[in-house]
């Protein structure tokens, strides 16, 4: 069987948090161990301009999510660090595929209902046509697996549409089905203050969010002022149904710890918040509090972090490169 080709990529949009890390994250650095062809992770800041943002600050913020993939585990030896703007095939493929994909499947995708909210008459092209773009980020590379959140699978299963569609319409079987790879309990972690909403970087409050920029205080007091309910943890997992703040903690505590929810009940079923709280704060601090210092670290030494970028974003496009001429090749234009 042939090696797998993972991908996967962040926006450079305010801070990385603890769903960013056990969604997505976590999982890219244990694929680092695995026998991959490649392990490309992107940080995609032509999808962080589909909103308003602030100009000034979008190189900064790209270096900040590098500094959050090296501190959180992710090798540069193993694994390549690149910029979606520094590689030209990601916009160049966008384009192609554009006219490969049904406006009837984008009207679908929920990430632009809830980003577009009432306002979607005003809301830009670029914010509709973002999983295009995000399909031409897995296709350049002919990815086979992509290590994402839950919130992301939507838009893998558009990516798959799209490399479909090529397939036929081209008569071959050129780009191979990119697979998600969502794994473990920290696949959807959800807000701090309500159950029922995903953990996000544009939420209002950050008391709904555990930043990887946390310090041990702000990180203890997130979760002890946690929405809870007022019944202690059941032993079973059934017990969690209904109960989404509970399922909530208890999947973090899980995600941290790279166990099982069942697991977490097996320890802590039957006991109260006030004693469950203060263990997840001390697992979550004993996590999370090393990623922040070292990214502190590496963000003192900025032009280091940029050394790498480089260098990744040329590797990334030597991969992008042939397979962009493929499919030109394929289209039939003149070159
Ligand atoms: P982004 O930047 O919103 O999120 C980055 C990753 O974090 C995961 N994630 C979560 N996982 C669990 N619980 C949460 N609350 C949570 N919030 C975010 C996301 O699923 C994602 O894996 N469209 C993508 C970026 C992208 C991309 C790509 C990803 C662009 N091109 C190609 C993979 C392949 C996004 O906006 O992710």
């Amino acid at each position: 069987m042939s090696k797998k080709r993972i991908l996967s990529c962040m926006q450079p949009t305010n801070q990385l948090h603890l769903g960013n890390y056990l969604g997505a994250l976590k999982n890219w650095v244990k694929l680092q161990e695995e026998q991959c062809e490649f392990n490309l992770y992107g940080i995609v800041d032509l999808h962080a301009i589909t909103q308003p943002y602030d100009a000034a600050g979008l190189k900064a913020a790209t270096q900040e999510i590098a500094a959050a993939y090296i501190a959180g585990g992710i090798d540069v030896s193993k694994s390549i660090l690149f910029v979606q703007s520094a590689v030209p095939e990601h916009s160049q493929l966008n384009w192609l595929l554009t006219t490969m994909t049904q406006v009837g499947k984008l009207d679908r995708m929920t990430q632009f209902k809830d980003k577009a909210g009432k306002n979607k008459e005003k809301a830009g092209l670029g914010l509709y046509a973002y999983p295009v773009l995000m399909a031409a980020d897995i296709l350049v590379y002919k990815a086979t697996h992509v290590p994402v959140g839950d919130d992301q699978k939507q838009h893998l299963e558009l990516a798959r549409d799209i490399a479909a569609t090529f397939n036929h319409r081209y008569g071959q079987e050129y780009f191979p089905m990119p697979e998600t790879i969502a794994v473990g309990a920290g696949t959807r972690v959800m807000s701090l203050r309500d159950g029922a909403q995903k953990m996000s970087k544009s939420a209002e409050s950050d008391m709904s969010r555990i930043n990887l920029t946390d310090d041990a205080e702000t990180i203890s007091k997130k979760i002890k002022k946690a929405k809870t309910d007022p019944d202690a943890l059941p032993s079973d997992i059934k017990g969690l149904d209904n109960r989404p703040e509970a399922a909530n903690l208890v999947n973090i505590y899980a995600g941290l710890n790279d166990i099982s929810a069942e697991a977490v009940l097996k320890e802590f079923g039957g006991a109260e918040f006030s004693k469950f709280k203060p263990a997840l704060a001390d697992l979550a601090v004993a996590k999370l509090s090393p990623i922040s210092t070292e990214m502190t670290r590496l963000l003192n030494d900025r032009a280091e972090i940029d050394a790498i970028l480089r260098k990744g974003s040329e590797k990334a496009r030597a991969l992008a490169t042939p397979i962009y001429k493929e499919i030109f090749d394929i289209m039939g234009f003149w070159s």
